[in-house]
């Protein structure tokens, strides 16, 4: 039996004296982001040509590989076959690869192998989370809202609205504090693990506030290519975030542990404050379907190879034409400073990704899709479908020092009815939802999650030394 117990004050002056042991990734906490929807993040969809890089970045990869060449190279050998393996494999299934079980198998431990099917995929659908009634009613009135602020109300393409610059609303709000949604996101976060005196809680989620989906039939403008979020070069200039790699970029691919949060947690994902950057750290991105959504319509797309897919982009900046390692090849493929990490056929050509890449199986409304934070993910081009495909984006973010920081900064944001900090617009107080028609109550709305209502994260007996202290600086950092 687990007894939760109240941090005491001698506990919390325990943690006081702590509180300088670990370094949260320094983050310009006082930025504000331009105005933009979310055509910003990506080079890809807004235009932009990719800038060459400071001369720093040839230096960082001649340093990376110094020593280690006949090691990437045989691993790189190692790879490329066990990867072709993979895609034959995505290919000959199908959507059906990516793992799906129902939301009522989480009341008891699941079988080794699925779990361990789910962290190969790096993906996985969870069915009825929500009734379909509930998720129905939530997109309803998601619409509702849109209406009632038309004039105000932002989305990208701007021509046939998709992605909407909207994260208040009272359904979206309901939907991150529901109790089901809660307890998928302690899942998800269960199949991570870290270091015993790692300052991370995975049983309590927090609330990360992002934007909302309904793409309608026929739309191509909002056509994500291949990409992967946290940031791009971070993976290797940031000590800390390379760390997390440090296996692959060692030669050593196949012992590299996708699921060590270790590293993790103090990692700087946003050197170059990016556009489409996440303050948070989201052990899995996700959303919450809120219609019924089959292959090639408007939905989501996934390699799910994850061990191997992260090897080859990780690795491939190093490799030359030939496949031998070349140190003095300049450029990061797909990486670019201030973006996300972009994949393509021309820079990455052993991913396959005309094969690699696999649309998700069929969802309803009330299923919830997860894909960890490395999993390469893509949406369809075009949405070839009949009804909207619709979505809220609503990732897994466990409790942490740096990921509590960041929520204070969101729950000032929600109270004076801005845009939430890494999103287009924040800190400008003439755009957000503040003076929007059935606005959010706060009152009445906000949890513990979401850093409102003052009662503090409980420590729990079983948890490990850096859980505890997760929780201690947390509220430390809530006031509570
Ligand atoms: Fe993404």
């Amino acid at each position: 039996m687990l007894s939760t117990t109240r941090l005491s004050n001698s506990a919390r002056a325990a943690v006081r004296t702590r509180r300088h042991v670990g370094t949260i990734a320094a983050v310009n906490h006082s930025r504000t982001k331009a105005m933009g929807d979310i055509s910003s993040v990506f080079p890809s969809l807004n235009g932009a040509k990719a800038q060459p890089l400071p001369p720093r970045f040839a230096e960082l990869k001649r340093s990376l590989v110094a020593g280690r060449e006949n090691a990437i190279q045989d691993s790189w050998r190692r790879l490329l076959p066990v990867l072709d393996r993979e895609i034959d494999e995505i290919r000959a299934k199908g959507p059906s690869i990516i793992p799906s079980i129902d939301f009522s198998a989480l009341s008891s431990p699941l079988p080794a192998a699925t779990l361990a099917e789910i962290k190969a995929r790096g993906s996985v659908i969870i069915r009825n989370v929500l009734p379909p009634s509930l998720a129905l009613f939530l997109k309803s009135s998601s619409q509702e809202y849109i209406r009632s602020n038309a004039s105000s109300v932002r989305a990208f393409p701007a021509a046939s609205p998709a992605v909407y610059e909207l994260y208040w609303s009272p359904a979206q709000v309901a939907a991150r504090s529901h109790p089901n949604i809660l307890r998928t996101q302690s899942f998800l976060q269960s199949l991570w693990h870290s270091s015993p005196s790692t300052p991370i809680s995975t049983q309590h989620p927090l609330t990360y506030a992002d934007r909302l989906r309904i793409r309608l039939p026929g739309d191509s403008g909002f056509a994500l290519g291949p990409h992967v979020d946290g940031g791009s070069l971070e993976r290797w200039e940031d000590p800390v975030y390379r760390a997390n790699y440090s296996r692959i970029l060692s030669g050593q691919w196949e012992s590299h542990d996708a699921y060590d949060a270790t590293h993790r947690v103090r990692a700087n994902m946003d050197m170059y404050n990016g556009a489409g950057a996440a303050s948070m750290f989201r052990m899995w991105q996700g959303w919450l379907s809120l219609s019924n959504t089959a292959p090639g319509e408007g939905t989501l797309r996934l390699f799910p190879a994850l061990k191997e897919a992260t090897a080859y982009w990780m690795l491939r900046p190093f490799i030359g034409e030939d496949g031998r390692v070349d140190p003095a090849r300049t450029g990061f493929e797909g990486a670019a400073m201030g973006a996300c990490q972009e994949l393509s056929s021309d820079n990455h050509p052993g991913l396959r990704l005309q094969e690699g890449m696999v649309s998700i199986p069929e969802v309803a409304p009330g299923d919830f899709v997860a894909w960890h934070c490395d999993a390469i993910h893509a949406v369809d081009k075009t949405h070839a479908g009949r009804a909207d495909s619709s979505v809220f984006y609503i990732p897994a973010t466990p409790l942490t020092p740096g990921n509590v920081e960041a929520l204070r900064r969101q729950k000032d944001a929600a109270l004076a009815g801005e845009v939430p900090p890494d999103f287009p617009g924040a800190g400008n107080p003439a755009v957000g939802e503040g003076k929007f028609v059935g606005k959010v109550d706060w009152e009445t709305a906000g949890t513990r999650e979401m850093g409102m209502g003052g009662e503090g994260w409980e420590v729990q007996e079983d948890m490990t030394e850096g859980a505890r202290e997760a929780v201690w600086r947390g509220n430390e950092i809530m006031g509570w």
